[in-house]
């Protein structure tokens, strides 16, 4: 399964970040000279107070916010310096992105919003949706496959957007706060199925989290301080 190329080079490698919002004195640095490598099958956390740049530094990663400065590679190009177009097929095609907000599709349903990536790329349906399904089943949500996202609770339109990032078989899955709206049962099993899905060869996993049970399943903590990577602690050997 695994080769060479896949387990040796890093899947994304992100260099002196930069981001700042606003402008003249009212200025915030959000992102403040972050580096990161994420290796194949390496599943990081990233953790730190609200407001410290965990969410910016994801949108940074996945080219939904530009960098002002810095460097991102990713799947041989550098999305600092990509056009827009070129960042969103990217996305489309090699990320799976799990927003704090969920950002489902309202008027679709659970099936139609997982399927959703598959269509754009440019799959039929009738391929698309067995797929959809299986990876609404994976998420426990097999139950609801017909409902629109108003009609599921956080948690669940949450597990429904986490199979949303899935059904590409992404390289690169970046989620925040992906268990946020969960209890603490459903919160260890997207745990489970994240770290699942984390050890395929070729992909990294990039996880924002304020949940210290989240944090476990990782195998790196990175957490930031304004803007900053403050820590770097190897999972058990704190
Ligand atoms: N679109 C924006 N315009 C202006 N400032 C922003 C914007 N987005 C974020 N910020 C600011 O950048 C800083 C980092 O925000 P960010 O959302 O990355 O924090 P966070 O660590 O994800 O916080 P939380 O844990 O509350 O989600 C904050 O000071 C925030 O107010
Ligand atoms: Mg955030």
């Amino acid at each position: 399964m695994t080769t060479n190329t896949d387990s040796e080079s890093p899947v994304i490698v992100a260099t002196a970040l930069h981001k700042r919002y606003g402008r003249g004195d009212a200025f915030v640095e959000a992102i403040s000279g972050v580096d990161l490598t994420a290796s194949s099958e390496e599943f990081i956390a990233v953790m730190g107070t609200s407001g410290s740049g965990k969410s910016t530094l994801l949108q940074l990663l996945g080219g939904l916010e530009r960098a002002d400065s810095g460097s991102i590679h990713f799947e041989g190009n550098d999305i600092c310096r990509m056009s827009d177009s070129a960042i969103v097929s990217l996305r489309r095609q090699s990320m799976g992105v799990v927003f704090q907000a969920y950002n489902l599709m309202p008027t679709l349903d659970a099936v139609d919003n997982v399927a959703l990536p598959l269509l754009l790329a440019g799959m039929g349906r009738r391929t698309a949706v067995p797929i959809a399904r299986a990876c609404l089943n994976d998420v426990g949500m097999s139950h609801r496959m017909g409902s629109r996202p108003a009609q599921l609770s956080g948690g669940e339109q949450q597990r429904v957007a986490l199979a949303r990032a899935l059904v590409n078989q992404p390289k690169l899955i970046l989620a925040d706060e992906p268990t946020g709206s969960l209890d603490r049962k459903n919160t260890h099993a997207v745990c489970e199925l994240l770290c699942d899905v984390a050890s395929t060869a070729g992909r990294s996993t990039i996880v924002v989290t304020h949940d210290p049970a989240v944090a476990d399943y990782a195998d790196r903590v990175l957490t930031l301080e304004d803007g900053q990577i403050a820590e770097r602690m190897p999972m058990g050997q704190a």
